[in-house]
């Protein structure tokens, strides 16, 4: 296998380097502190083309690999997580989902605007009661001739408040189970759509998370993605993707933990020396850059399959699995070795610390992702 990257895939990884560190950095600690959502700066990010990646130029995307998108979110998460949840969604689930298996109508009407980041989109497949278990949609889009009537509530959308499409997941022939789901694509201004409070969380604090709640939403029949029963196959579809999204978002989380702990650790002096003439901070740095390289291997094996047209179910939820633990581990010893500065917000890894912790929880839990991969390797 060859991970030699190319001029092309250099270039992404710089520009998105360039970005994160002028435009996301200065105001990242007061985002998070305040739960500001970046809207200034998800605004530039669609117009640098970061939200619709690897969606083609016919449909005003970059016509990127996935590859590419691995590197950008890496860079982009080194900083705001907040900022690369918003870009992992828009990429991986809304834009990839319409792409694959829109219509041309859908596609033309849509995936256009998500795609140069017009508009941003959200995926609504949580519930109160159906997380993990997915399968177990409250939600209902009844059948009415021309139109779907939805009625439900979805829980913890990310982009719950500034999405303009939505794409939603609900249970249309109950005794068919998950082959009786349907997704249907929402806009925001259709009667009886209603956007919950925010939710205040610990970490990705500049993400808008919200729950949504349907009233008798009157849905166009031409707004189902595939067809009829498709839902639940089109959600697992999309987050096979969606968790090579989320797994480079846990690496940029690590690898931005240990630059600033290699740098620290440099700076710092303790007993006459800089702290990382200590073997015990040095052997610190070297598991977090072991484990680090570790999950970018992974992240990179998961989209090269994916662009190679391999099944990528497996390998992404590997990225996963390992890189959002890898996540964890490194930002906690990033605090560790930043001394009590760490545990300020201005030297930034008490941030990298919080927002590591939903990379292994969201896209399918941690033990989700082990169940996927039991699956594979039984099947
Ligand atoms: N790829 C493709 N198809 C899949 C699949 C996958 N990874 N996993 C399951 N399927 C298909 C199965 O083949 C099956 O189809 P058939 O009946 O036609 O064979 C169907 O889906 C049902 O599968 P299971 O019988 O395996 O269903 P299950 O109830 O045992 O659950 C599960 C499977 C993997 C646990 C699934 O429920 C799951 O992924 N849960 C986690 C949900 C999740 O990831 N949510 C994320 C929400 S989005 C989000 O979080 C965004 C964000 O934060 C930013
Ligand atoms: P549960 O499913 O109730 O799980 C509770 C615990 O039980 C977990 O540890 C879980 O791993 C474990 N568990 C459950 N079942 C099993 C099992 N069979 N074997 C072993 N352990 C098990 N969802 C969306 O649809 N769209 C979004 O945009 C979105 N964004 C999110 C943003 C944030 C900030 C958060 C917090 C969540 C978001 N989610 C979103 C929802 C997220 O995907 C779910 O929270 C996640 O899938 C887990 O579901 P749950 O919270 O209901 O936990």
């Amino acid at each position: 296998m060859n991970f030699e990257l190319t001029e092309e895939h250099l270039a992404v990884q710089e520009a998105a380097r360039d970005f994160a560190q002028t435009e996301l950095l200065p105001g990242v600690i007061e985002r998070d502190e305040h739960q500001k959502f970046p809207a200034e700066e998800i605004k530039k990010m669609g117009e640098l083309g970061f939200l619709g990646m690897m969606v083609s130029p016919e449909y005003n995307g970059g016509g990127m690999d996935t590859v590419s998108y691995v590197l950008a979110m890496e860079e982009i998460s080194k900083v705001d997580a907040s900022a690369s949840v918003v870009m992992s969604v828009n990429n991986s689930l809304v834009c990839w989902g319409l792409e694959k298996y829109g219509t041309e109508a859908q596609k033309q009407k849509y995936l256009t605007r998500l795609a140069a980041g017009e508009i941003i989109g959200a995926f609504c497949l949580s519930e109160p009661e159906a997380g993990s278990d997915a399968t177990m949609q409250r939600t209902t889009a009844e059948d009415k001739g021309d139109y779907y009537l939805l009625n439900g509530t979805k829980n913890w959308i990310t982009n719950g408040s500034t999405a303009s499409v939505y794409l939603v997941i609900a249970q249309t022939h109950p005794e068919l189970r998950h082959k009786g789901i349907n997704a249907l694509i929402v806009e925001r201004d259709m009667p009886g759509f209603e956007i919950g409070p925010k939710e205040n969380k610990m970490g990705i604090r500049g993400s808008d998370t919200h729950s949504l709640m349907f009233t008798d939403v009157k849905v166009p029949k031409e707004n189902r993605i595939g067809e009829d029963g498709f839902g639940f196959k089109f959600a697992m579809s999309v987050l096979n993707g969606g968790r090579i999204g989320i797994a480079s978002q846990a690496l940029g989380i690590a690898s931005g933990a240990y630059e600033l702990a290699l740098n620290y650790a440099k700076q710092r002096k303790t007993f006459g020396v800089e702290i990382a003439q200590h073997q015990a901070i040095q052997f610190k740095l070297a598991e977090m850059v072991t484990n680090i390289e570790a999950a970018r291997l992974l992240c990179l094996q998961a989209a090269s399959d994916k662009d190679a047209g391999r099944d990528y179910a497996k390998s992404g939820a590997m990225a996963k699995l390992y890189a959002s633990r890898v996540a964890m581990e490194t930002t906690i010893e990033a605090v560790q070795i930043h001394g009590g500065y760490g545990f300020v917000k201005e030297y930034h890894v008490e941030r990298l610390m919080r927002d590591a912790k939903i990379t292994q929880i969201y896209e399918g839990t941690s033990e989700i992702q082990k169940i996927v991969i039991s699956r594979e390797i039984l099947k």
